[in-house]
């Protein structure tokens, strides 16, 4: 993203240059699904496709912001925000709860402008989130405190949108830093920037299915989740360990399956980050590869599209490993692969996935990219 051409579109709309430019990233999950609302493990990065606010601040309380996106702008006061429909949503919501966290907030006019692909699971609705809150820390000049945002916004999605997520999508567009993924502890919101493995490329397969109902299943898993960790006797199934698990029996058998997946996949996460520390891009493909399974056959959230793309993936040379990537139900994989092998693994992927499933792919190799950030402007803090 050129920040002239966002730096031109204010212009022509509010006859000033900016004060400020901000930018949020979408994210992808490397490993650990479905364990952050059980307040396990994740290794989320925040990718190279993001969301950008150029922003003036005003001196009273109207936030007057246009999407160059979709060619509309919401005017909106501070000071009487109520629940609408649309994009501005999550703006609004993020206002509510910062103003309601004790945060005094300055309207502001912005334009802005994203290329995180909507719908496929890379968390857009996060990275316009933590775009928006970047903005009124600039704006109204306080202090970026990373996992007070994420909790913020994450409170904004739950309960002004009424999207029951985690805190994953939120912490890493907020927290994440270039050239590596975020190791994060969902309990503490404590985190550790992890070493990306050298030579080689995370590759995004989006296997253009999307779901609906995927909101009913995500809070059936997650019932499910509190059901074992009642059963256990526990705050939440990071408290129990694989040992323990295989201890005990008694637990249905769907819930059993539910839960394994969520106990083995924190310890997925963990040696994840360990192979990461050493190199080991092998065992770290390995560990990909039994996620995907896990996730197939014990947490039941793939479709078939996601089978056939990830069995795709996994079956070319160069290709460590993949697994499906974020809620599950339709959106997209995540491979590791050879970056000599890269260009190859996209067009065999490519063209191997639309002779099984007769879709089209859209493929992102995606480089880890710097978390919310102020790209313009001087913080005034
Ligand atoms: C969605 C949610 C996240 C997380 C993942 C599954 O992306 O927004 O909080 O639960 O699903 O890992």
């Amino acid at each position: 993203m050129e920040t002239k051409t966002l730096e031109q579109s204010f212009s022509a709309y509010f006859n000033a240059k900016p004060e400020f430019i901000v930018r949020a990233p979408g994210r992808v999950n490397l490993i650990g699904e479905h364990t952050d609302y059980n307040d396990g493990f994740v290794l989320p990065m925040a990718i190279d496709h993001a969301v950008w606010i150029a922003l003036t601040p005003r001196t009273d309380f109207t936030v007057c912001i246009r999407s160059l996106d979709l060619d509309v702008d919401s005017v909106f006061d501070l000071q009487s925000l109520s629940k609408g429909e649309g994009w501005s949503e999550y703006i609004k919501g993020v206002a509510y709860f910062l103003q309601k966290t004790g945060y005094e907030l300055k309207g502001f006019n912005a334009v802005m402008t994203g290329d995180v692909p909507r719908g496929a699971g890379l968390s857009s609705s996060a990275a316009v989130e933590l775009a928006t809150a970047r903005a009124f820390a600039a704006g109204s000049g306080f202090a970026w405190d990373a996992a007070q945002m994420a909790r913020i916004s994450q409170k904004a999605e739950n309960d002004w949108v009424g999207v029951n997520c985690g805190i994953m999508d939120q912490m890493a567009s907020a927290a994440s830093r270039k050239g590596y993924a975020l190791f994060l502890d969902c309990r503490t919101l404590e985190y550790q920037h992890a070493p990306l493995p050298e030579n080689s490329s995370v590759v995004i397969l989006d296997t253009s299915t999307r779901r609906g109902l995927v909101d009913s299943a995500y809070n059936e898993r997650r019932n499910q989740c509190e059901e074992a960790a009642r059963w256990f006797g526990v705050k939440a199934l990071r408290d129990v360990s694989v040992d323990e698990f295989e201890k005990r029996s008694g637990l249905s058998e769907v819930v059993t399956r539910r839960a394994r997946h969520v106990i083995t996949e924190n310890a997925r996460v963990l040696e994840a980050v360990q192979a990461m520390k050493v190199g080991d891009v092998q065992r770290l493909g390995e560990l990909f590869n039994a996620s995907h399974v896990s996730l197939r056959d014990d947490f039941e959230v793939t479709n078939e599209a996601l089978n056939q793309i990830v069995e795709c993936a996994q079956s070319q040379p160069g290709c460590y490993g993949a697994r499906m990537t974020g809620a599950g139900f339709g959106g997209c994989a995540v491979a590791l692969v050879h970056a000599e092998s890269t260009q190859e693994f996209t067009n065999a992927v490519s063209a191997a996935y639309r002779k099984i499933s007769g879709l089209d792919a859209s493929v992102y190799v995606c480089k880890a990219s710097e978390g919310a950030s102020l790209v313009e402007g001087e913080n005034r803090t």
